[in-house]
């Protein structure tokens, strides 16, 4: 049988990064249309440098049941019209599938929500691991001043569906006024 070789990788630990990743995405303020309440703040940000928002670093493994697919994710702080940095948030394209977080630096939540509208946040810090069961959707959101950094690893086949939550957004949007954090509801689902 032609085996799949082992691998390994190294990560800085110190500064949260995954050296000489295969994969480097980056995501800036200007990818982030449509996900912030204050539509006009983004704007503002993004005309004075569009900055980024948030990083992963992947070592690709083939899109296959039984593999497993890890990374660093890294979410810069800051807050368009109060509302703290965040990623886009993604259900798996194979719904039935799960994910572990481990909290490397910074702080922050790992915001989760369900197709029905129930949502639930873990407490991001170095040390935690957060389990995202199958089924939720999840975001990351930086409530923190540094950047806020996590391992990753899911099943291989599982994919991102990006778009439903695009349309549906989160129920609940996490805000940052006078250094205090706030989660605020958006609708009663
Ligand atoms: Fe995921």
């Amino acid at each position: 049988m032609d085996y799949m070789k082992p691998f390994g990788v190294d990560l800085d630990l110190s500064k949260g990064v995954m050296k000489n990743p295969a994969t480097h995405i980056v995501r800036q303020a200007s990818s982030m249309r449509g996900h912030y309440a204050d539509a006009a703040a983004l704007e503002r940000l993004i005309a004075a440098g569009d900055p980024v928002h948030y990083e992963v670093a992947e070592q690709p493994v083939p899109d296959a049941p039984g593999q497993m697919r890890f990374g660093i994710s890294t979410t810069l702080p800051g807050t368009v019209g109060g509302e703290c940095f965040m990623t886009k948030g993604h259900y798996h394209a194979v719904p039935d599938t799960a994910e572990v977080y481990v909290g490397l630096r910074g702080q922050g939540y790992l915001l989760m929500k369900t197709v029905e509208g129930e949502c639930l946040w873990e407490e991001f810090r170095p040390g935690r691991v957060i389990y995202v069961p199958p089924f939720w959707a999840h975001r990351t959101v930086n409530t923190g001043e540094e950047p806020l950094v996590s391992f990753y690893v899911y099943p291989g086949n599982a994919g991102h569906n990006y778009g439903d939550i695009e349309k549906q957004g989160f129920p609940v949007r996490v805000l940052k006024r006078g250094g205090k954090v706030e989660f605020v509801k958006t609708r009663s689902k």
